[in-house]
């Protein structure tokens, strides 16, 4: 059996040093926001070529703080990708915002800046780019055309821990950007956790407040903030895993390169672009017989899973908002793609048996 994902594999390499430090995290005492979250935040906005970072609870809260701590005006458009994961469309419902839902370029799954510009109208507030599977957004276009708009940009950086373009990376393009470390991402915790990067030093100290309670000292709450903080014992293990990231992310670009190398005319693969980095959260390829390719890979023992079979505008939740309104791009995305298996608990090996499973097809 090729697993699609298999954590324990994942984080094998780290067991005794992630039972060390939980060891440490006990003995001092301290649970939250103390040293490991600080130095977590300085190491991974380091990392990501930001000046400040905010630990918050899971990606989906980043996403909904930034949005409540821009000063957008409430009730405002926010202009989404249709072709993404619900949390991102219900991060700006729950932050109390409009989601304009906008058809992605059909070669990049991204956002298509001139499809985003169409749809900028005088109630737009903000947009938030998605690099969805690990490639970028095409920022340069985005950011060009958000700025004539007069609109901040925020990064759904959930699949692109590292992710770039031409050197700079995905998170510090925008106003501000959200991180997930949910335990399947490229950098993944061992249970909830995210990230807010920005390079405003107000922004940051706004999203600080707004992750407790809205505090801006203590016993003066600002905001109608919330509880979303990032604990101790998670930003201690990311610590260890972040030393790490350039390994996995190495490991995750052999695979890819196989399947990239490897895949018969028949599977539209990933467009690789020339200056952009991809991190390969996800190795998606798209056949007009996914359904009957799948069940193919599943008999000869390779796990596949859909990103995303359900688009956003046709789940229950959004048919009120989004009153009927089409997306043949993405339903034709979510009809034909599927994801092969592409972590760091899989060996080169594999992904050549998974490639030798595809073309026999
Ligand atoms: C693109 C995208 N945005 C947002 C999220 C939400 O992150 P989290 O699960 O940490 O809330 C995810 C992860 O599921 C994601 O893939």
């Amino acid at each position: 059996m090729i697993p699609y994902e298999e954590l324990s594999i994942v984080n094998a390499p780290y067991r005794k040093e992630l039972a060390a430090c939980f060891e440490e995290v006990v003995v001092r005492g301290r649970f939250i926001l103390d040293r490991e979250v600080e130095l977590f935040e300085k190491e991974f906005a380091s990392f990501a070529g930001c000046s400040f970072g905010v630990g918050v609870a899971s990606g989906y809260d980043a996403l909904c703080i930034i949005l409540r701590s821009l000063d957008l005006s409430p009730g405002g458009e926010v202009i989404v990708p249709a072709n993404t994961c619900m949390p991102t469309v219900l991060a700006v419902i729950h932050a109390g915002f409009q989601p304009v839902l906008v058809e992605p370029d059909f070669r990049t799954y991204n956002l298509d800046a001139a499809l985003m510009e169409r749809a900028i109208t005088r109630r737009t507030v903000a947009v938030v780019a998605v690099h969805l599977y690990g490639s970028c957004a095409p920022m340069p276009e985005l950011v060009a055309v958000a700025e004539r708009a007069g609109v901040p940009i925020v990064e759904d950086c959930a699949q692109a821990h590292g992710a770039s373009i031409f050197g700079r990376m995905a998170g510090s393009w925008g106003a501000a950007s959200a991180f997930s470390f949910y335990p399947t991402k490229n950098l993944g915790a061992l249970g909830d956790g995210g990230m807010v990067l920005t390079r405003s030093a107000d922004l940051a100290s706004k999203v600080k407040a707004w992750r407790t309670y809205g505090e801006t000292q203590k016993d003066t709450h600002t905001y109608p903030g919330v509880n979303s903080r990032l604990d101790e014992m998670q930003a201690a293990f990311l610590r260890i895993k972040l030393r790490d990231l350039d390994r996995m992310q190495a490991h995750r670009k052999t695979i890819a390169d196989i399947y990239d190398a490897g895949l018969g005319p028949d599977f539209i693969r990933p467009l690789r672009r020339q200056g952009y980095t991809d991190v390969h959260h996800i190795y998606p390829i798209r056949h007009p017989e996914r359904d009957r390719l799948r069940e193919h890979l599943a008999k000869n023992g390779v796990q596949t899973k859909i990103h995303y079979p359900v688009p956003p505008h046709r789940q229950p939740v959004l048919q009120p908002v989004l009153s009927g309104q089409e997306f043949p791009i993405t339903d034709e995305i979510s009809r034909t793609v599927l994801s092969l298996p592409v972590s760091t608990a899989i060996e080169p090996s594999q992904a050549e048996e998974v490639v030798r499973v595809l073309n026999r097809f």
